[in-house]
């Protein structure tokens, strides 16, 4: 039984127009466009589709806002669907589309979905990098590309209330992986048939930059390797399109926790897209950890962030049993499966910000 990653995403959006330029403008394959919905796609298969916001098609649970309306998780096989749906359907209402697709709310209220999906093989060959002494090309010049296409859907990203909860119905409910903990920040899980370090990112809204208000935060697309890279962020800045919090985010930067290059881009769509390069890839043998947010978040940046200027800790331990998720639960924080959101909560309390 697994779930390969994110087969499709689903966005609300306020001008259809402008919103289906930046994914065509970001490289993504289109698949059809009518008056109300573009659909795009990436190697692996992964879609994104984008509809007005509040099409009564996508759940209103975010209507209100723009952005990732629904995620819709891909699964490698009929059995392992079913399995998962009769487990889900102990407990909540599940509706069923032409398509196939199972949707449902999360014990925190998050709209999801279940797909079979034939997931396509993606064809990488990242060039071998040279270093003095250590030649890994030997009169062979790094590939020249037109452009940067998209190979798969990385990770999606949730500002949520209590990320300790959030956490514990994906692994429960739909088998992921804990893989690391940002304390105080947020925590990092991986579907069970993927090896991307992650899958989905739950982020607190309790951090001072986030807003105190679930929602969707940023979706990461995996690119072939930095040239890649670096070639659309050259293309989508020449064709006007912008990252302002680089400040903030660092620009182009190293995460320490997964090892992945990014360069994030302001979407219309709502909240971030993230180019995405060199991440560290798992498998059940990881060993999760927990890590001081500030030492986690970086290794390098292009535009140092304020967080990060000064001494930071080397803070990291290991975290199999998860132990270090506990203090950061947030009774009330959760919302319900009826696809209701937690009420808003306070920011952090100061204890909160001590254990940070
Ligand atoms: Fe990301």
């Amino acid at each position: 039984m697994a779930i390969l990653g994110v087969e499709s995403a689903i966005f609300g959006v306020d001008d259809l127009e402008l919103c289906t330029r930046f994914w065509t403008d970001f490289g993504l394959t289109p698949l059809s466009r009518t008056d109300d919905e573009s659909v795009f796609e990436v190697a692996s298969g992964s879609k994104i589709v984008v509809r007005r916001r509040g099409d009564p098609r996508s759940p209103a649970t975010y209507a209100g806002k723009v952005g990732m309306q629904e995620t819709i998780w891909g699964v490698d096989t009929q059995e392992a669907f079913d399995a998962l749906v009769a487990d889900l359907s102990r407990d909540r209402e599940i509706s069923f589309d032409a398509d196939g697709a199972a949707h449902f709310f999360c014990d925190d209220g998050m709209p999801i979905g279940l797909k079979v999906w034939n997931k396509r093989q993606v064809v990488s060959q990242p060039d071998p990098v040279n270093a003095p002494g250590n030649i890994q090309r030997l009169n062979l010049h790094r590939k020249w590309r037109r452009r940067c296409l998209p190979k798969t859907i990385n990770h999606v990203v949730f500002f949520v209330h209590d990320y300790v909860a959030s956490l514990e119905f994906f692994i429960e409910r739909l088998g992921f992986r804990y893989t690391d903990h940002s304390r105080g920040a947020g925590v990092f899980a991986r579907a069970d048939g993927t090896h991307e370090h992650h899958s989905i990112f739950f982020v607190s809204t309790a951090l001072p930059v986030a807003p105190d208000d679930p929602g969707f935060m940023h979706i990461a697309f995996g690119l072939e390797d930095i040239d890649e890279l670096m070639l659309g962020v050259n293309q989508m800045q020449q064709k006007g399109w912008t990252n302002t919090s680089q400040n903030s985010s660092g620009g182009l930067s190293r995460h320490r926790i997964s090892s992945a290059i990014y360069y994030y881009f302001d979407n219309p769509n709502g909240g971030e897209a993230e180019y995405h390069v060199d991440t560290d890839y798992l498998d059940d043998n990881w060993v999760p950890r927990v890590w001081d947010w500030k030492f986690g978040s970086l290794l390098w940046a292009t535009k140092t962030p304020s967080f990060w200027e000064g001494e930071v800790a080397w803070d990291m331990q290991f975290d199999a049993d998860r132990r270090s998720l506990e203090p950061f639960r947030r009774p009330g924080g959760v919302g319900d499966k009826n696809g209701n959101l937690p009420d808003k909560l306070d920011t952090l309390t100061e204890e909160d910000e001590h254990a940070i």
